[in-house]
């Protein structure tokens, strides 16, 4: 007898590799190395001990999970995520599931505060406060320790999770919690605390996989706990009737629209303003690394020295526009550009001049030595005066603030891997 396939949407399902208590996950013959993750309209508590049918609950999970992973990997952190596939699914990267659940916490509350007995449910982590719990639902999920997690000395799709990568899972998971934290601070929610898991796809890397959703964090609208929108409300229910289930439901919807809100990011403008075009060369590396931080920018020509006019209205001009701008101003010997720019706009103004090592110390004073009043600063580098502008644009734009947070984050994943090639050749 010929086997049935299934089918979603367009696509052709393989076999089923696992079913949990939310999701079932099917190999993808079409896509190699990857898989779908199709939700299913159940609502679990308590290691599964509660548990109910939830009309609507696939889909609204299904929306939750990929919006928030279409963030997380538009700002560049490793997901399993590919893309959504219909309503209830999205395709993955097909995992190797490290049994660890890591939990990040903004606010004491939950059994944080049973584990620490005496402390007050609200008190502040700065850091965020980082735990880790083995996947063992019949044990309740214990507490486990990072030396835990490497002498389990776990091993998947041929990667040794030692402490490099232990520490670079922790590391992960407070991103994503301060990632996410700013997404919801648009919105004037305050996220508690979350939890995420990882795998490592066939090619080896690891990734946040699984999913995200309102299953997975705590969130207080206006950060009031008598506003919760998250699963506590589910589990905090005695008896689950029709209107309670309503609420929930109600609630979880409400994240989804609130995530569809989130401001578009496109509210700024870098214009970078070269005094002569033999600073080409000079603005497009600094474009370059603008780009790269997901920044909006122009570049114009014009000399403060000899096209003062011109200069002023490009000015004008940007300052007409709804949107924030950071200029850049780029000339070389006397730089009048910078400081011109800076009196006359109160938009913030980054020189960086084309230096050349044989005369950093004569020109540079020009963009150092302003006159008394104005606020423009100096950054020697293309890749600084970048840098200096996304901190500038990140402080209202979480896609940008992410960027940069996410290339700290990869200092931990780059130096320490340079320093095992050192070992390795000694
Ligand atoms: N990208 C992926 N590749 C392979 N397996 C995955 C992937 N993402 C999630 N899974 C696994 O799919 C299974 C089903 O998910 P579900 O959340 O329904 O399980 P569960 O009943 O909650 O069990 P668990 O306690 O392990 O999460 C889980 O074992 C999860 O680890
Ligand atoms: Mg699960």
């Amino acid at each position: 007898m010929a086997k049935i396939v299934k089918q979603i949407g367009e696509y052709k399902l393989g076999d089923l590799i696992i079913e949990g208590k939310t999701k079932q996950v099917y190999d993808l013959p079409s896509e190699p190395g990857h898989c779908i993750l199709l939700s299913k309209d159940k609502i679990t508590a308590g290691d599964g001990v509660k548990k109910h049918d939830l009309k609507g609950k696939a889909e609204i999970s299904n929306k939750t999970a990929c919006k928030v992973f279409d963030i997380l990997k538009s700002v560049g952190v490793p997901t399993a995520f590919v893309r959504q596939a219909t309503e209830t699914a999205f395709v993955s990267r097909k995992c190797e599931m490290i049994p660890i659940e890591w939990v990040t916490r903004r606010l004491a509350t939950g059994s944080f505060l049973k584990r620490h007995p005496g402390v007050k449910e609200g008190y502040r982590f700065a850091p965020v406060k980082h735990e880790t719990f083995f996947k063992d639902d019949a044990n309740h999920d214990p507490q486990w320790s990072e030396e835990q997690i490497i002498s389990a000395e776990f091993e998947l799709n041929g990667l040794k999770i030692g402490e490099k990568e232990v520490d670079y899972m922790a590391r992960i998971s407070v991103l994503v919690f301060e990632i996410l934290e700013k997404v919801w601070q648009t919105r004037q929610c305050a996220l508690i605390d979350m939890k995420i898991e990882f795998g490592v796809d066939t090619s080896g890397e690891l990734v946040v996989a699984d999913v995200i959703d309102s299953d997975s964090w705590r969130l207080w609208p206006s950060g009031d706990k008598r506003l919760m929108v998250d699963k506590q409300v589910y589990r905090n229910l005695t008896t689950v009737t029709d209107k309670d289930l309503e609420t929930v439901k109600r609630n979880f919807e409400w994240v989804v629209d609130q995530l569809d809100h989130l401001l578009p990011p496109n509210d700024h403008l870098v214009v970078i303003v070269m005094g002569s075009p033999s600073d080409k060369d000079h603005c497009n590396k600094i474009k370059k690394h603008c780009q790269d931080l997901g920044l909006n920018v122009e570049i114009r020509v014009s000399s403060a020295h000899k096209t003062t006019e011109a200069a002023l209205k490009i000015i004008s001009h940007y300052e007409s526009l709804n949107v924030k701008i950071v200029f850049i101003a780029v000339a070389g010997r006397s730089n009048g550009l910078g400081p011109v720019i800076s009196g006359n706009t109160d938009f913030p103004v980054i020189n960086c001049p084309p230096l050349s090592k044989d005369d950093v110390d004569r020109d540079v004073w020009s963009s150092l030595n302003v006159p008394s009043g104005l606020g423009c600063t100096t950054a020697i580098y293309a890749e600084t005066a970048a840098l200096a502008a996304a901190q500038s644009v990140g402080l209202t734009n979480y896609i940008v603030w992410s960027k940069l947070r996410v290339k700290r984050l990869n200092n931990y994943k780059t130096l320490p891997k340079f320093d095992q090639e050192f070992r390795n050749k000694e």
